[in-house]
């Protein structure tokens, strides 16, 4: 256990929720990312669970770990062709993927999140050669002239770009890919009427909705792209473009039905992108 109860409010406490996701996951019988670093940290961290254990948890859980796995493979191919890489995962909040992939001998690792995130990791991970953990903002242009510039880099954002403004993430890219050489950035983004929806929710809603609104949606993303020197567009996919395939057969038949109503397919999607 923690030494002390964990909560947090805004968009650090988003972190709690995808741990949250992955640890059911894990627990299912079976797992789609099956991360159970991320069970044990639920289990380490004194924080009452009990409020995100909610009916409809297993049908967030499969699109969290789905959206980790595609992740994960995108990470893992990086490596295999760039065995000295630089990985830089912004917002890493608790995620446990530098453990999860086989990192290579020659590569280094940086996970990056908000001071108050970053003090938690630290109770629950340890640092190692080639492998650290920065406390900052990635607004912050500082911390990053301390990373090498001159090997591939791979830089992964999951579950960060839509709590920014469109120019902060159009900042944040330039940034990146004025540093280093070379490399790979890659991205999720939700549908504008999954991002209009929580602004809805926020603007009307806000004692009942706690969580933080979305600011960008995928909409934005071939402008920020466009406009940013030097980065292409290589792929993208909808995280739930197969819900089908999911194991659990009350999850097949939820998002069958709601699939009727909205478009769940674009509803997330991961971007790559290159320099
Ligand atoms: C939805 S969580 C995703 C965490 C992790 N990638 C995962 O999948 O579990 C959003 C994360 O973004 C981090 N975050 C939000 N704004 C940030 C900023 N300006 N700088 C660094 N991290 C930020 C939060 O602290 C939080 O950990």
């Amino acid at each position: 256990m923690t030494a002390s109860r964990v909560d947090f409010s805004g968009v650090p406490a988003t972190m709690l929720k995808t741990l949250h996701l992955r640890a059911l996951d894990a627990g299912s019988a079976n797992p789609v990312l099956g991360d159970h670093h991320a069970a044990q940290a639920v289990r380490r961290i004194d924080h009452d669970w009990r409020r995100l254990d909610k009916r409809g948890a297993a049908n967030a859980a499969y699109a969290v770990a789905l959206r980790g796995r595609i992740f994960d493979d995108l990470v893992a191919e990086f490596l295999r062709q760039h065995p000295t890489a630089v990985v830089l995962n912004l917002a890493c909040g608790l995620d446990s993927r530098a453990f999860r992939l086989q990192r290579p001998a020659g590569s280094d690792w940086f996970d990056v999140d908000l001071p108050e995130v970053v003090e938690l990791r630290r109770d629950l991970y340890a640092e190692e050669a080639r492998y650290r953990m920065l406390a900052g903002s990635v607004t912050d242009p500082r911390w990053l002239g301390e990373l090498p510039a001159h090997r591939p880099a791979l830089v992964v954002a999951e579950g960060l770009m839509m709590y920014l403004t469109p120019e902060r993430n159009w900042e944040l890219l330039r940034r990146l890919t004025e540093h280093f050489d070379t490399g790979e950035v890659l991205f999720d983004g939700v549908a504008p009427w999954v991002a209009t929806t929580t602004q809805v929710l926020k603007g009307y809603f806000h004692r009942w909705y706690r969580s933080p609104a979305y600011l960008t949606s995928h909409r934005h993303y071939p402008g920020i792209i466009a406009e940013t020197p030097r980065l292409r567009h290589i792929a993208d996919v909808g995280v739930l473009s197969d819900t089908d395939a999911a194991p659990d057969p009350s999850v097949r038949r939820y998002y069958r039905i709601v699939r009727k109503l909205v478009d769940v397919e674009d509803s997330v999607r991961v971007f790559r992108t290159g320099f």
